[in-house]
């Protein structure tokens, strides 16, 4: 394939703290698969991370970790772009001119907004989930308990992310689904008012296989930084098999062939993802004949995921001690990743009749 026909790749992942298997499985392992096939441009959402945890004695530090956990993973700059978003200031005003093209109605009813809103209030999901109800609970909301305005637009940034670069897939986990489909209406739409063929629609990106949702290890939901039930990249030996033995269980199949419990059901989404076939089968068997042990079960997923994180840990504190190697990677993508940039926002503001005198 000729540089120019590679099909661009783009994909990023917040500021807020160090990566964790979520990241790991849902998105970066893929960003260093499709490094040699594909355009690929890798970012770290540094502006992203402000609508959450707006904290700047964090923030740098948040950023570099970050990228040293994206080089320590196999990230290669020779062949992906990687830079941070807010170096590429195109990105905000793109994200000013897009915003003109969405509805406050279709960002309110976003999962992820819901979701975020309601912590931000402080309240849970209450029993009456409509959207009516969600909107006078915002309305209503006290101003010392505040849902910022970026938090609600966070898929408008998203979009200008991907659309500034005109990516075509986008590796993330199931949880981004929603805002990829967003992503696509908005391209849709701006090409359609305007009658032009500026945006192309993203897909995601998981080489035939479905999107990952990674689970955590205290019995049900996914595995998040603000669920705290995370192993982390970078956790060492004892404290990642501390972790592990102290997953949530039950009692144990109690006659052959039982349903498995939703904290087991994440136990083997785990296995699977770190394990061989044969393994996973191996305690499938023995759940499926009550021959199971869960502390031989939980032992070797302990270790399976250390023969994965152990090269990369030892890889991350290298790599953030040389802060000139990190500041010319991210240079060098900066600049790559603004001529792309510039070339698409300004077709986009010639479009929608920006012109200079
Ligand atoms: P963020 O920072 O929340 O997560 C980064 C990536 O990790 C994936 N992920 C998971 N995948 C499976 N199971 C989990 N438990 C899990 N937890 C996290 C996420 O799906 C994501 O792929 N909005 C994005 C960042 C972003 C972005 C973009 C992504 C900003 N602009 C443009 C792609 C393209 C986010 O919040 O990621």
């Amino acid at each position: 394939m000729s540089e120019q026909k590679k099909e661009i790749v783009l994909s990023g992942i917040r500021a807020t703290g160090n990566l964790h298997l979520g990241n790991y499985f849902g998105a970066l392992r893929k960003f260093v698969q499709v490094q040699d096939d594909y355009d690929c441009n890798f970012f770290i959402a540094d502006l992203h991370a402000l609508t959450t945890n707006p904290d700047p004695t964090q923030l740098h530090q948040n950023v570099k970790s970050i990228l040293a956990e994206y080089l320590a993973a196999g990230l290669d700059p020779e062949k992906s772009t990687i830079f941070v978003q807010s170096d590429v200031p195109e990105i905000a005003e793109m994200y000013l001119l897009l915003n003109m093209h969405v509805g406050i109605g279709e960002l309110m009813r976003t999962a992820s907004f819901k979701d975020k809103a309601r912590k931000a209030l402080g309240i849970g999901t209450p029993a009456d989930d409509s959207d009516e109800a969600f909107e006078k609970e915002i309305i209503g909301a006290s101003t010392n308990k505040r849902v910022n305005a970026g938090l609600l637009t966070y898929p408008t940034l998203m979009a200008v992310d991907i659309l500034i670069q005109k990516a075509t897939k986008v590796p993330v986990g199931k949880d981004q689904l929603q805002h990829l489909e967003l992503t696509r209406r908005f391209a849709r739409r701006f090409n359609s008012f305007y009658g032009v063929d500026l945006f192309p629609e993203p897909t995601d990106f998981d080489f035939g296989g479905a999107p990952v949702k990674v689970p955590g290890l205290d019995g049900s939901g996914k595995m998040g930084k603000s669920e705290g039930n995370c192993i982390y990249l970078i956790d060492e030996p004892k404290a990642l098999r501390k972790k592990v033995m102290r997953a949530v269980t039950d009692e144990g199949p109690q006659a052959p062939n039982s349903p498995v419990s939703e904290p087991i059901a994440n136990l083997f989404t785990l296995l699977e993802l770190t394990s061989t076939p044969e393994v996973v089968k191996q305690y499938r068997d023995a759940y499926a004949d009550c021959s199971i042990r869960y502390g031989d079960l939980k032992k070797q997923l302990a270790e399976d995921i250390l023969a994965i994180t152990t090269p990369i840990r030892e890889r991350i504190n290298d790599i953030l001690a040389d802060e000139t190697y990190l500041a010319s990677v991210v240079k060098r993508g900066a600049e790559r990743a603004r001529e792309r940039a510039a070339a698409t926002l300004s077709e986009m503001r010639h479009i929608m009749g920006i012109r200079k005198f």
